[in-house]
């Protein structure tokens, strides 16, 4: 046990000299062991499903036709037409799993124009289109359909991960869908479909598990009531072709906290019988911390903040917009419950993550970008742990987006590249992937500021920990711009042997990565000595940490 400030000081050995001076100053500027987390080794909540780390890009502004798709005749680095700076990128932070081609996209979308010899496939009017501006790039306007099924899908192998493809309810029949499915799934050389496929150069099945059947059927994806959606669903559902697989089908489900949605959803599927509910593999949660007007609107583009000029009350006032999230977890589980008593449907949240008015996008014409900060980083370590902490409800999450578009973990133009905060967070919490979670008390003071005058406070520190063997990882986020928190960190039933910290911060709220400044934000790492078995941390200001423990 590391007992007085002289031996906590000793005890961390770090890697560079910036990095010890960071800490040490840190340390001695704080008042007292002020916080403790206690991990409860015999508590485990679940197993994290490495899917809770997943990904989403769709047919929008530079996400695909610049951030993902270079093209195979570019001078851009890439593999088979795909950016190689990503590819390498993803492979780190192991993405498990990639949703395509949307979003709203997703309901315009006929999959037929994405296949056959790129030369011959049609240009169609994105769905987007009325959004672009003038700067806009023609081939986000107009989808060139270049990056379809069979590119999308050799993506996904080349950074080891998943295809999720979500279909279209709006304007395709259902026997579309079915034939998307035996397109991507039907055995080498046994359907014409299978053939064309082959014609693409991938004659064994994709073997796609997970497909979404439309995308916010109560907007952009049909407006449809929840009921009506419902009887929607059952025929796009039923007996689809498995081609020996399981097929895990996903629904459109709730905006924010509409539990009427649920309610009807589920209410109308039961109608026909419990059976029905086996059809179901998730239902689509989608929440966008967007509202920073501080109870002023709820208008959706008055609401709106900036990405990168904003003050400490929008600092807070962002990670509480992202706090919501748990409690939307937890309620549409609850009513989930009320229908499906066994949990056999989990939850999906296929797009989180902040929204920004527009300004700050890294190349101007890029519709939906925005210019990720530190801020972000804070609050997407806050929504992970959140989703840590609920490993039995929820099975897939999918960051909106991936790339030049809202929460992006990469900015890229033309052969530009750069990693977000929210990258490199999502490195962090890559350790966290498949790992048993544990239980964890978070004991911290609050901090508290000035909200237009009114005393506010949010919390201190909060996390996640998760058991892989032997080995422990534990996520903390210091949410307070100004305060480092130093905690006792106690393990109930074991010893923590070894440790390293890796930690990302900076002393201005505002940081972020660009083109040509691409490690403003980056993450230091350094080993802890331990002492008797009790560690204790110096968390600084606005940071997410990660603690990784080997256990005696
Ligand atoms: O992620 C951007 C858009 O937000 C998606 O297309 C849509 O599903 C959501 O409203």
């Amino acid at each position: 046990m590391i007992s007085d400030r002289r031996e906590f000081l000793r005890s961390v050995s770090v890697g560079g000299a910036a990095f010890a001076w960071k800490y040490l100053s840190f340390a001695a500027r704080a008042v007292g062991t002020e916080s403790r987390i206690e991990i409860l080794l015999d508590e485990p909540l679940g197993m994290i499903s490495p899917n809770i780390y997943g990904h989403f890009i769709e047919n929008l502004g530079g996400v695909i036709y610049d951030g993902v798709w270079v093209g195979k005749n570019s001078s851009i680095p890439h593999v088979d037409g795909v950016r190689k700076d990503l590819i390498e990128q993803m492979r780190l932070i192991k993405a498990p799993i990639v949703r395509f081609p949307g979003g709203c996209f997703a309901d315009s979308y006929d999959w037929r124009d994405g296949i056959g010899p790129p030369d011959q496939r049609p240009r169609r009017t994105n769905f987007w289109e009325n959004a672009e501006s003038a700067d806009s790039p023609a081939s986000h306007k107009y989808d060139p359909n270049q990056f379809g099924t069979n590119e999308f899908v050799h993506f996904c192998k080349l950074i080891g991960g998943q295809p999720y493809l979500a279909a279209n309810l709006r304007s395709l029949s259902a026997q579309e869908f079915l034939r998307w499915v035996e397109y991507c799934n039907s055995p080498a050389g046994s359907t014409t479909l299978s053939e064309m496929r082959a014609g693409g150069g991938s004659p064994e099945p994709f073997g796609v598990r997970y497909w979404g059947v439309g995308n916010e059927s109560w907007g952009c994806g049909g407006n449809f009531t929840a009921q009506e959606y419902a009887a929607e669903f059952r025929r796009y559902a039923t007996w689809v072709p498995r081609y020996g697989m399981d097929l895990s089908l996903v629904a459109s489900g709730p905006n924010d906290d509409s539990w009427d949605w649920t309610r009807g959803f589920l209410e109308e599927i039961l109608r026909k019988g419990p059976g029905e509910l086996r059809s179901i593999y998730g239902l689509a949660l989608h929440y966008y911390a967007w509202n920073l007007s501080r109870g002023r609107t709820r208008d959706w583009d008055e609401g709106k903040g900036d990405a990168l000029k904003f003050d400490v009350v929008d600092w807070y006032e962002l990670l509480r917009q992202g706090e919501v999230i748990e409690s939307l977890i937890e309620g549409h589980w609850q009513v989930m419950g009320e229908f499906d008593p066994q949990h056999h449907i989990k939850l999906v949240i296929d797009e989180w993550g902040p929204w920004y008015r527009p300004g700050s996008e890294a190349t101007p014409g890029d519709i939906l970008e925005q210019t990720p900060t530190l801020r972000d980083a804070v609050f997407s370590g806050i929504t992970l742990d959140i989703f840590n902490r609920h490993p039995e409800k929820i099975g897939m999450a999918n960051c909106a987006q991936l790339i030049n578009c809202l929460n992006s973990l990469y900015l890229a133009h033309e052969d530009n590249f750069c990693v977000t905060p929210v990258g490199h967070v999502f490195e962090l919490y890559s350790a966290h992937q498949g790992g048993k979670s544990l239980r964890t008390i978070f004991s911290s003071s609050q901090v508290h500021y000035d909200r237009d005058g009114k005393p506010a406070t949010f919390h201190g520190l909060s996390g996640s920990a998760s058991l892989h063997d032997k080995e422990l990882v534990l996520t903390v986020v210091n949410p307070d711009t100004t305060e480092p928190k130093e905690a006792e960190i106690a393990i109930h039933g074991a010893t923590a042997r070894a440790a390293s910290a890796t930690v990302l911060t900076h002393s201005d709220i505002h940081a972020h990565n660009t083109f040509t400044q691409r490690d403003a934000v980056a993450p230091k790492t350094g080993t802890l000595t331990l002492a008797a078995g009790t560690t204790m941390f110096a968390f600084p200001p606005a940071s997410v940490t990660r603690l990784l423990m080997s256990l005696g």
